[in-house]
């Protein structure tokens, strides 16, 4: 009955999911503030369209919480699906073949089938949609087999701070057995894959400031120290020749992989030449001892996400610049500390200051990494539910993008989530020409009940 209501239900699903994805919800910046609050009404008339009960917009200092359940009965496990309607910044619009915000689909070739292009399409509006539709297919039909609450937030690509507060606050509104997030990613259509580990997060901005104002760079060059020369090589001493991260007692927390988890996670197939092509580089780079796959998962990492100062306008203007900033991420493999490496960083990138410049650092959002394990009910649901519908038994992967609410889900709640993702990598999201597979979100929608399913039966043994 679920399946008939999904087949017969599949354009609807995706006009919905284009008026969805319409709205320009994005988080980072405030122009857009009423356009979230927008998503976040969107998402209160659909869910009170499709039978859930006390559908609650819940304001924050932020960007609004939606809130919505079906408890059927007392005694059925109690699945908490996690989800965010905000998405990235669209910029830069030159470089995407079409408006971000007017979801197109075209066909490509690692999907033939067609795919959604549009900001949000993937990450996370597509897939966090799916859960909406699963529940309606499941509840018209007379099939829903747990209980369930939505929660979805506005502030997942701002750091979720505010969700935080309001988890930490309301821990028996979202008693649950499991959480359920669909915001990861499956290896290919051929090969379906759960994510079963996310890397953590400390975010630095530095500023570096030499002389109290720009100089003439004939009069003082060579006198004067010039910050940008100087972060450049401070930025450049993050790494060492064997591609470690050099900043004392870093990798201090870092848990060694075992040999046989190593083993099992390079199951993953994974092909580096088309790798190398697919990016346009004649090697990778990395930390010695390592594959691509463990340096991007197991393995933490340092990058530059942004630099800049001095004249970068058109031609050439001599000038010695006051000051030069960066922007640093560093993902966090699990029991590495947020802060504590925020702290590390800080107190290593001052040390290594020359006297003619002072240095400011301010950290931003951060999270924990997580491991999920893969012997709990609610992951042989999973995997068993993929294993139905792709006829493959799902490989556990670890992943290096984070969702540091994940973790808070399990130091709040008591709660393991179960990252049921469908996006690819190739989807590139946050990046322009974002785009979702049909195959994956209608893929999603079919897999998704039949996570119910085998939870509810595992639960009643
Ligand atoms: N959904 C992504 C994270 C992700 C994508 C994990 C694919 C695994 C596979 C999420 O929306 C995201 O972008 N997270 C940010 C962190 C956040 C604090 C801004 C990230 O990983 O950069
Ligand atoms: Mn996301
Ligand atoms: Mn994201």
């Amino acid at each position: 009955m679920t399946h008939k209501y999904i087949e017969e239900n599949k354009d609807k699903f995706l006009n919905e999911l284009f008026e969805f994805i319409k709205i320009q919800s994005v988080s980072a910046d405030l122009t857009f503030k009423d356009e979230v609050l927008k998503a976040a009404i969107f998402l209160e008339n659909n869910l009170k369209k499709i039978g859930a009960d006390n559908v609650k917009i819940f304001p924050t200092d932020g960007h609004p919480i939606v809130y919505g359940e079906k408890i059927i009965r007392n005694d059925l496990p109690t699945i908490l699906v996690y989800g965010h309607y905000d998405v990235q910044p669209a910029d830069p619009y030159e470089l995407w073949d079409s408006d971000p915000f007017t979801p197109v689909i075209k066909n490509t070739d690692i999907h033939p089938e067609g795919a959604i292009f549009a900001r949000g399409a993937c990450d996370d509006k597509g897939q966090m949609f799916m859960h909406l539709k699963a529940f309606e297919a499941m509840y018209s039909s007379g099939e829903l087999s747990c209980n369930v609450k939505f929660m979805f937030e506005g502030e997942e690509e701002v750091g979720s701070s505010n969700l935080e507060k309001f988890v930490r606050e309301n821990t028996s509104l979202l008693k649950a057995d499991v959480v359920l997030v669909s915001d990861t990613g499956i290896i290919n259509n051929e090969t379906p894959s759960i994510c079963v580990g996310l890397r953590g997060l400390s975010y630095v901005e530095v500023e570096v400031t030499g002389p109290n104002r720009d100089l003439h760079s004939g009069l003082y060059g060579g006198a004067v120290g010039n910050p940008i020369n100087v972060l450049s090589k401070m930025i450049a001493s993050l790494h060492n020749s064997d591609g470690s991260i050099n900043i004392p007692d870093f990798y201090e927390d870092v848990v060694q992989v075992s040999q046989s988890d190593r083993n099992e996670l390079a199951k993953a197939p994974f092909n580096l030449n088309e790798y190398k092509s697919d990016l346009e580089i004649r090697d990778v780079f990395g930390e010695k001892g390592y594959s691509t796959n463990e340096r991007n998962s197991i393995r933490p990492s340092l990058d530059v996400n942004g630099i800049w100062g001095g004249y970068t306008g058109e031609g050439a203007k001599t000038v010695l610049p006051s000051k030069a900033y960066a922007k640093i991420s560093m993902r966090l493999v699990p029991n590495q500390s947020s802060s504590t490496i925020t702290h590390l960083f800080e107190k290593h990138f001052k040390s290594i200051a020359p006297d003619y410049v002072k240095i400011k650092v301010t950290p931003h959002h951060g999270g924990e990494g997580v491991v999920i394990p893969t012997d709990f009910p609610a992951f042989l649901a999973a995997k068993n539910a993929m294993e139905t519908t792709f006829g493959k038994v799902p490989i556990p992967v670890r992943s290096g993008g984070s969702i540091p609410i994940v973790p808070m889900f399990e130091e709040v709640l008591g709660l393991k989530t179960i990252l049921l993702g469908f996006g690819l990598d190739s989807d590139v999201i946050h990046s322009p020409n974002e785009h979702f597979g049909l195959f994956n979100f209608y893929k999603g929608i079919e897999t998704i009940p039949h996570f119910y399913k085998n939870y509810a039966s595992l639960m009643s043994k």
